[in-house]
């Protein structure tokens, strides 16, 4: 019999992970969120442990079983998951943002509940900007190589390519939303410094792992 040992594209690498909604509390009881299943970040989790990476996912509250051999962080608001990404990024070889990260948090989460006083009139929230996780792990000075998420509801590639110029990253990838969101399925558009190009609609696990197999080439040819 003869044997042929395939090593493992990702073999070796360590890759960072978020996933999810951020969720920024207003009181104890109330809070702002955004629409994300979770399931592309759980799906590249997956795909890039099926691939020898050890995976360490941080994912904002969804409702997804972890994937098999992968480490999890769970968080809630996008402070937290700034928190847990940044002092380990320097650690991996690879970030990939795939989080819809919340934009705005309240500026002050009251200590309690918030009630009616009887007027009709409705309290006005003040809001203030998170911090861009992806865009400060791309200015770290030891950085990962680092893979954008943009969900757009038109103009996609213009949209993405701004994103991807803005963050300052080699690899961002597109998609139309919000018809996307939730589902299992979906289309990606990969962007790189050489152009873009489309990986067709399919499941996102097969996504997740021709993503992985895009990445891992990418890693070996390394041009940031
Ligand atoms: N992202 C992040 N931290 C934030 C906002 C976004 O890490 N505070 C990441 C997302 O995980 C995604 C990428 O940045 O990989 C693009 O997110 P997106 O919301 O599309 O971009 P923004 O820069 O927030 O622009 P806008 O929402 O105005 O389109
Ligand atoms: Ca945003």
């Amino acid at each position: 019999v003869i044997a042929f040992f395939q090593p493992k594209l990702l073999a070796g690498k360590k890759l960072l992970i978020t996933a999810g909604p951020t969720f920024e509390a207003i009181d104890p009881v109330r809070g702002i969120t955004n629409l994300s299943s979770g399931k592309m970040g759980f799906a590249i989790a997956r795909a890039a442990r099926e691939a020898g990476a050890e995976v360490t996912l941080v994912a904002g509250p969804v409702h997804l079983p972890t994937p098999r051999g992968v480490r999890r962080i769970d968080v809630q608001s996008a402070q937290q998951m700034f928190d847990a990404v940044l002092p380990s990024a320097p650690r991996h070889d690879v970030f990939v943002a795939t989080a819809a990260v919340a934009d705005w948090r309240p500026a002050m989460s009251a200590e309690h509940k918030i009630k009616k006083d009887g007027s009709g009139a409705a309290p006005s929230i003040a809001m203030t900007e998170n911090a861009d996780i992806l865009a400060s792990v791309a200015a770290l000075k030891d950085r990962p190589y680092c893979v954008g998420f943009a969900a757009e509801s038109q103009d996609l590639l213009k949209h993405a390519s701004d994103k991807r110029l803005r963050k300052n990253i080699p690899l961002i990838v597109g998609n139309l939303g919000p018809a996307t969101f939730g589902r299992d399925d979906n289309a990606l558009l990969l962007i790189d410094a050489s152009g873009a190009r489309e990986i067709p609609h399919n499941d996102k696990l097969s996504l997740a792992r021709e993503l992985v197999r895009e990445i891992a080439a990418r890693l070996s040819t390394q041009v940031s």
